[in-house]
């Protein structure tokens, strides 16, 4: 076999097995697999080479992509799990042992979670709305400037009915109905539409300790003249706080989301540490909790109102990760498992 493709073989290897994180694996991929990566780069050697040659030549270097592109994706799973793996053991524990009295029933702790940050949003002047499990595709992608074939359905593996409705993969499929709903008040009686909206939501995921195919959500949107950036920073760092019974920082980061222009990831400060940085926060003081953003032009027009006069913003809060955190539970199974055990552990909490 050619020296170079051996070397090259030993060096991916090295290479390999010093990786500690996802972004050395994707500029490995890129310099080994890319277009212009090192393992295309040696094909250019073929041209002084028998046929004969060029022939086994060929298939080596063949060889050498597949290997590469397996070891490399292997190596990434390897690790994902490893974060994931992290992530959970880093969290405080609640004690499953723990003698618990069974005569009596118990919120679950989503309940608790929700009707928390509900009593925090009422107070504020937010109308908590109810939304249907099953909805329709305009509803849940068209409404939300997801037309048919947008990559971004991808994201969203969905559950669909015979009938071409389907179960909601976000709480965002509300937003349309809601803005419907209040939009002639908005507009004769200059009321702003506020209302968050929580609720179950399905997706077709296969489950680990972080996934579930079922999970809650809440949604908020706040929509009026001249809502601004400002506005949503200040509803949810207020909200957070309540529900965290301690001052959060929140930071916002760019993040891509259709239904909203500009969109972000809203983090909040370490509730282990505090931001100073620990294993729980990966030393970062910060931990991702909530997408969000400016509502786009396109949502406001589907739902009859005009963007050129009114603004606003959204915000896709996890509640079943919000309750994970607030209690510490490590495995988002749990707390779908009907098991009147655990869930009784949070009963005096209320
Ligand atoms: N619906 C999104 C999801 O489940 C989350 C989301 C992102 C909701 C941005 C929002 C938002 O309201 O502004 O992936």
């Amino acid at each position: 076999m050619d020296e170079k493709i051996i070397a090259m073989r030993a060096k991916l290897e090295e290479e390999l097995a010093a990786a500690t994180d996802l972004q050395q694996l994707e500029t490995m991929r890129v310099t080994y697999l890319g277009k212009k990566g090192c393992i295309t780069d040696l094909l250019k050697d073929m041209k002084s080479l028998s046929p004969e040659e060029k022939k086994t030549f060929g298939q080596d270097v063949n060889l050498l992509k597949n290997e590469a592109t397996e070891k490399i994706a292997a190596k990434t799973e390897q690790l994902k799990n490893e974060e994931i793996l992290r992530e959970i053991n880093s969290m405080p524990e609640f004690d499953l042992s723990i003698p618990v009295n069974m005569d009596r029933g118990s919120y679950h702790p989503i309940t608790l979670v929700q009707r928390e940050c509900e009593k925090v949003f009422i107070s504020m002047g937010f109308n908590v709305e109810n939304y249907s499990e099953i909805v329709t595709d305009y509803e849940c992608f068209e409404a939300l400037n997801i037309p048919k074939h947008h990559p971004a359905r991808d994201m969203q593996d969905t559950y669909y009915l015979e009938n071409g409705q389907l179960l909601k993969t976000h709480t965002s499929a509300a937003q349309n109905a809601i803005y419907k709903k209040y939009k002639d008040a908005l507009v004769n009686d200059g009321v702003p539409i506020k209302a968050i909206f929580p609720g179950r939501c399905f997706r077709n995921e296969s489950t680990d300790a972080c996934h579930e195919n079922t999970f809650f959500q809440m949604e908020g949107v706040m929509v009026d003249k001249d809502i601004s950036i400002s506005n949503l920073i200040y509803f949810m760092k207020t909200m957070l706080s309540e529900v965290f019974k301690k001052d959060i920082k929140v930071r916002l980061r760019p993040g891509f989301f259709p239904f909203v222009e500009p969109g972000f990831e809203l983090d909040i400060s370490c509730l282990i540490c505090g931001g100073e940085g620990c294993p729980s926060c990966k030393h970062s003081g910060w931990l991702e909790l909530c997408p969000c953003g400016m509502i786009h032009p396109e949502v406001l027009r589907a739902g009859g109102i005009d963007p050129d006069e009114y603004t606003g913003f959204a915000f896709g809060l996890g509640l079943t990760r919000l309750a994970m955190m607030k209690y510490g539970v490590k495995d988002i199974r749990d707390l779908n498992s009907g098991s009147l055990k655990t869930l009784a552990q949070f009963t005096d909490d209320e």
